[in-house]
């Protein structure tokens, strides 16, 4: 009896951390989708926002010349009110041609990394050559750590190769729980 009483409490605690952990998962809803290709570089660039909760990013476009010494600028604000203004979380700079090429799995950048090519034709090396890249249905929702906030989030990342900027791209959304 006591066994049994003991395996239906353990099932319970099973269950409640179950729910917990899916509730605990962080959702996001992309407001605004903006991407600029210098025109050198790049032709005919899409981003758009997909799937019915707006969770999703799609890219696409034809990239007009030989891509390397990428470095990339990621610049990560939020706001927890609509009438604050947006404040730096964090930001950082990566070597783009590193990541594509050697990815060390199990880091926050790594995930969203993987998130991002999931669905992708994205070169695994550099130079990247010219052609079609596509990257569908990018959702960053199950590499968000639990400590990002439930905020608005406005992402600005900035791709450079020899030091000359080819891409910008911005997005707005919102975490929500
Ligand atoms: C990137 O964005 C800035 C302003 O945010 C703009 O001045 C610049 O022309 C953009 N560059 C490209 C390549 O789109
Ligand atoms: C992307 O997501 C949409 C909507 O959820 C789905 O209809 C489509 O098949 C997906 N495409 C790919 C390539 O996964």
């Amino acid at each position: 009896m006591f066994y049994l009483w003991m395996s239906y409490l353990r099932m319970t605690f099973l269950l409640i951390h179950l729910i917990h952990y899916n509730e605990a998962k962080r959702r996001i809803r992309w407001d605004c989708f903006d991407c600029q290709m210098g025109p050198k570089y790049g032709d005919q660039m899409k981003c758009t926002i997909g799937g019915i909760r707006r969770s999703l990013l799609n890219v696409e476009l034809q990239l007009l010349a030989e891509l390397n010494n990428i470095k990339a600028y990621v610049k990560i604000s939020t706001r927890f009110k609509t009438t604050n203004l947006f404040r730096k979380f964090f930001d950082i700079t990566f070597d783009g041609c590193r990541v594509i090429a050697d990815m060390v799995s199990g880091t926050m950048v790594s995930n969203m990394f993987n998130a991002v090519v999931k669905s992708s034709n994205q070169p695994r090396k550099c130079p990247v050559k010219e052609g079609l890249i596509y990257y569908h249905n990018i959702s960053i929702e199950d590499a968000l750590p639990m400590f990002v906030p439930t905020a608005q989030l406005f992402i600005q990342v900035d791709f450079y190769s020899r030091r000359q900027l080819y891409l910008n791209v911005s997005l707005l959304g919102e975490i929500i729980e």
